[in-house]
């Protein structure tokens, strides 16, 4: 769990640049690099440090392309210098995961946290501030910047352009979310998650009986299940959710989901599997199939 808090990174007004939505960004990268951190010792390390990784490089990526596309609108001069600087700290990023893909146990979270900290933070303060008069005197590139969304690809971004009125995908910001997982390292990376994508109404159940209540109570639209807890596990969650005529959509996250496993939670009411490590992108695809079979 948590440990070494001292050593965690606090969001302070030195690393608030004045534009909101890169405010936004940063925090959730800050918070973030606190979650490699909080995954040293975990019960589950390699899997909560695998989906802080994947979830790090998705967002430093989406990340990335919002403060360049508000640069390049904006005319600033450093655009170039700072489009290098910025595939530098990509693929730094990426290596680290790339390693620990190839070998969990070369990666250890304090280890990447100090280098990742270095890097993040000191490209916030230092390169950062430096387009900041820039941007902020125009309007035109807030908005442009502000339009490009966490979970969305190019390829999405380019089909939006050419057909504007294409059917919206998933109304995050209306949808009901309720997480039923133990882990407390993983609540939180859900958590982030989803968030960044929009979602507002998220409820977290620390066990399956919780989780019955929240479906009772408030009737969540989607359920983002762990496999293994105690006392119930989601397996029994689904089945009982079935049992009391949920229509929720129900994502199972499993770190092990081989065919049996699969028929098992499918006949038990699941609807689509999510494998730990968790990625954004993996979510995103299954959370947009479920819900448009509704
Ligand atoms: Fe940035
Ligand atoms: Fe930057």
């Amino acid at each position: 769990m948590g440990n070494q808090g001292a050593r965690n990174i606090a969001w302070s007004k030195d690393l608030e640049i004045g534009i909101p939505v890169i405010d936004a960004d940063h925090k959730v990268l800050v918070s973030l690099l606190n979650q490699v951190f909080d995954t040293v010792g975990d019960n589950e390390e390699k899997a909560t440090l695998g989906s802080v990784l994947n979830s790090l490089v998705e967002y430093t990526e989406y990340h990335f392309a919002r403060e360049e596309k508000l640069q390049e609108v904006a005319g600033y001069s450093g655009l170039e210098a700072h489009k290098a600087r910025h595939r530098d700290l990509e693929r730094q990023v990426m290596e680290i995961r790339s390693r620990f893909e190839e070998d969990p146990d070369s990666v250890h979270g304090g280890e990447v946290l100090d280098f990742l900290r270095d890097w993040l933070v000191d490209h916030i303060e230092k390169r950062d501030f430096d387009y900041r008069d820039a941007c902020l005197a125009s309007p035109d590139a807030i908005a442009a910047a502000a339009r490009i969304r966490f979970g969305e690809s190019d390829a999405d971004r380019e089909a939006q352009e050419r057909e504007e009125a294409r059917a919206p995908a998933v109304d995050w910001a209306a949808l009901k979310v309720l997480v039923v997982e133990d882990n407390r390292n993983f609540q939180v990376i859900i958590q982030t998650i989803l968030k960044s994508l929009g979602v507002r109404d998220i409820h977290v159940a620390g066990n399956g009986q919780e989780g019955l209540d929240d479906l009772a109570e408030r009737a969540p639209d989607l359920v983002l299940c762990d496999w293994r807890m105690e006392t119930m596990d989601g397996l029994e969650f689904a089945r009982q959710a079935r049992e009391r005529g949920s229509q929720a959509r129900i994502i199972m996250m499993s770190g092990y989901s081989d065919g049996e496993v699969r028929e098992k939670a499918l006949a038990a009411g699941v609807d689509a599997f999510l494998e730990k490590p968790i990625t954004a992108r993996g979510f995103l695809d299954a959370a947009t199939k479920v819900l448009s079979h509704v």
